[in-house]
């Protein structure tokens, strides 16, 4: 929803009062006789990451890990961005180039690297066609789906809390809409449900993202196919948080005029959405100023990142598409950008993932029912409640017999940390037994997953 302007008008208020009371008391404890001059009402933010921040954005960049000795490339990385993706070391190839075997060193380098400077990282990428190892390339059928399995869940354990996003899947459809052929797909059309469940149970803590290019215009065949996927995953309960449009804009494919449209219809689905590797052609100034406004326009459009630090560093570096050049100056496009970030937009308001717990271990129990020696019978049924990064609500549906005792078993970890409309009682955290409290037969719990997401087990007895 559009910000109002007075609601605006009262944030750049708070913005340019704090920023000008901060600035007063570190000039006053620097020296008490220089005078403080305050910055204008609308005091911008001079680097991205900050002027991102002002709307609950990040702007990010890719790192190579082989440039993190350049100090020229480290020190406007440091100061300019606030969310790193490692540009190859977290792809399969770099972290099981031998199956079962894992090898993280690449990976966490940029990760520590980020996270000593207050950075976040975006995990990249889980299941892909391209850039697997050897081993994998040969792979097909269910050898290759355990494999995807067993990479998925050893990856994401190594980086277990640590990530703000993880790029699930990457480019898996074709320009039409279709499934892109790999041996991936070959396993079976619902590869990539289960790359996602596999991920949700592995890491609850963390955005699972689906990740593509050439899905920024809306009038285009592989951002339908791709919206249906993301629409099916959502009403089915897939676990799926976010899309990354990757935003590689060339001399052929700029910003279409529909980019917006795009972004604001995956974010109505209910998923994040982020830019996640842009660069353009020659860093076209209208260009890299209408990709920004655009997501700063979309409330669920939660940051952007560019692939790369200085033109040099791209891997289109003879299309000089980034935002600094080869010797570290901010181009004209820096600017364009800058400044749409200032501008401000609608504020993101930061979530945690929301899908329903899900997985093999997470299916809904079915519902029991026990017919009890007194003759009456009842069957106590549950369905997803919201959910949250650290909880889940499950809802009730108690049938049958009017006068009915449901006894809940939750998994520990997770613990029963609030009921409503119904008589409960804990006899221990993991443990609920529940009797009617006279306002009907639907009520619910509200469990804390302590990174447990099982459902738990639920019995009805009649009386
Ligand atoms: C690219 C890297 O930038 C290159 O260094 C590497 O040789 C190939 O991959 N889409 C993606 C990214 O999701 O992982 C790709 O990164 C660029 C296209």
């Amino acid at each position: 929803m559009a910000e109002s302007s007075s609601d605006l008008r009262r944030r750049r208020w708070w913005r340019s009062t704090t920023t000008r009371v901060l600035a007063g008391v570190a000039s006053v404890a620097a020296t008490a006789t220089v005078l403080v001059t305050a910055p204008g009402a609308d005091a911008a933010a001079s680097t991205l990451g900050a002027a991102a921040a002002q709307s609950g954005r990040y702007f990010g960049t890719a790192i190579a890990g082989s440039r993190l000795s350049n100090s020229a490339y480290t020190t406007i990385a440091a100061r300019e961005f606030n969310m790193v993706t490692a540009e190859n070391e977290m792809k399969p190839d770099a972290t099981e180039p031998n199956q079962n075997q894992f090898n993280f060193s690449a990976g966490d380098q940029i990760y520590n690297w980020a996270v000593s400077r207050g950075m976040k990282v975006r995990g990249h990428t889980l299941a892909w066609h391209a850039q697997q190892p050897g081993w994998m390339q040969n792979m097909g059928g269910s050898n290759l789906r355990n494999a995807m399995i067993n990479h998925i869940q050893k990856v994401m354990a190594h980086y277990q809390g640590k990530l703000a996003h993880w790029d699930v899947v990457n480019e898996a459809f074709n320009e039409d809409g279709s499934r892109r052929q790999s041996n991936l797909q070959g396993t079976g059309n619902d590869w990539i449900e289960v790359a996602f469940r596999t991920a949700r149970a592995a890491d609850p803590s963390t955005k699972l993202c689906y990740n593509d290019y050439n899905i920024d215009n809306w009038n285009y065949g592989k951002t339908q196919g791709v919206y249906r996927m993301v629409q099916d995953f959502k009403s089915r309960g897939v676990p799926i948080d976010c899309v990354g449009l990757q935003a590689h804009f060339t001399g052929g494919s700029s910003v279409p005029s529909s980019f917006q449209q795009t972004i604001s219809s995956f974010a109505a689905l209910g998923v994040d959405v982020a830019l996640t590797e842009v660069d353009v052609t020659n860093a076209n100034t209208g260009q890299y100023s209408a990709l920004t406004q655009a997501c700063m326009n979309v409330a669920r459009c939660v940051g952007i990142t560019v692939w790369g630090v200085r033109d040099s560093d791209s891997w289109r570096s003879n299309e000089s598409p980034l935002l600094f050049d080869g010797n570290g100056n901010k181009k004209a496009a820096y600017n364009s950008v800058l400044n749409a970030l200032n501008a401000g937009g609608p504020t993101t308001t930061p979530t945690t993932p929301t899908t329903t717990p899900t997985g093999p271990t997470t299916t809904p129990t079915t519902p029991t029912t026990t017919t009890t020696p007194g003759g009456g019978n009842c069957t106590a049924t549950l369905s997803a409640g919201q959910s949250w990064g650290d909880r889940y609500n499950l809802n009730v549906s108690v049938s049958g017999s009017s006068s009915w005792t449901v006894t809940m078993n939750v998994p520990s970890p997770a613990r029963i940390s609030a009921t409503w409309n119904v008589n409960a009682s804990w006899p221990s955290s993991q443990v609920l037994v529940a009797k009617p409290n006279g306002s009907g037969n639907n009520w619910g719990v509200t469990i804390m997953a302590n990174g447990n997401w099982n459902w738990p087990s639920v019995s009805c007895s009649a009386s």
